[in-house]
């Protein structure tokens, strides 16, 4: 499994707080049969300055080594963020300070909880406009989507990704998460889930019981999508797919046509 969502690197924002939490978040991940994990610490103007630079490449490239040394190998990091949606996004985006998932034109872009989803809408429309594919972190937290999918459906339509928290899929948010999680999964519009681990303990890089219930009460298949296949398309820069959609397939899950890179990117 590929986790495209972790807080892996200490002392940079709300997740890992020290090397040995780091590494121990490492060896959980290797036990719970993760081979890549994209790390994104949180870029929040004002409450975790995290932007691209030399000191966020060096702590990319610190983390590498010691996961690399402390697993044998068996557990690649790669460079991620997560993107606080903020009035200041695109001038930051503008000004290269905000980092892609790895090096394709991905970004994990999350907002607050109870954000207007108009500003988000908004905020990614100028993303893309701008060459960026949005990610969207746990759409099945953000209230508006409580009430209705139907803004989250619209921005898939848009060209945006919708990334799963597994805690949500496993009911550990609460009942209006797993719900909405449901709906989402339902819906086919879902193309990740991810653990957004923050720690050793609590909110672990362990995807295992969320991959189970979606081979369950849907397929392995779709698992399989989920945590495997779309997370690789992610590393590779490659469009992702939606459920029951083979690499040639063309349709969204709203039934409008799937575009193609070339028709999208217009490259
Ligand atoms: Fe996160």
């Amino acid at each position: 499994m590929i986790d495209t969502h972790c807080h892996i690197i200490f002392g940079l924002d709300d997740g890992s707080d020290s090397i040995e939490t780091t590494l121990e978040m490492a060896h959980i991940a290797v036990s719970a049969g993760i081979t890549d994990i994209i790390a994104t610490p949180h870029c929040v103007p004002g409450s975790f300055d995290n932007y691209a630079g030399d000191d966020l490449d060096r702590a990319f490239k610190n983390i590498r080594t010691l996961v690399s040394d402390a697993t044998d190998s068996r557990l690649n990091i790669h460079r991620g963020m997560e993107v606080y949606a903020a009035s200041s996004t695109i001038d930051l985006l503008e000004k290269g300070l905000l980092v892609y998932m790895s090096r394709s034109n991905y970004m994990l872009v999350e907002c607050a909880f109870d954000e207007d989803p108009g500003f988000l809408r908004d905020t990614l429309r100028s993303m893309i406009r701008r060459g960026v594919r949005p990610i969207i972190a746990h759409p099945e937290r953000y209230y508006f989507a409580h009430d209705s999918i139907r803004p989250l459906m619209d921005m898939v339509d848009m060209g945006c990704a919708l990334q799963l928290d597994t805690a949500s899929i496993t009911g550990d948010f609460g009942s209006s998460c797993r719900r909405t999680a449901i709906e989402l999964l339902d819906s086919g519009a879902v193309q990740l889930a991810a653990s957004d681990a923050h720690d050793a303990f609590s909110r672990v890089p362990d995807m295992r019981d969320a991959a189970k219930f979606v081979a369950f009460n849907y397929s392995s298949n779709y698992a399989d999508l989920l945590l495997e296949i779309n997370p690789a398309r992610v590393l590779e820069n490659r469009s992702m797919l939606f459920r029951g959609q083979n690499s040639s397939g063309r349709q969204s899950p709203s039934a409008n046509r799937f575009m193609t890179d070339e028709e999208y990117w217009g490259i």
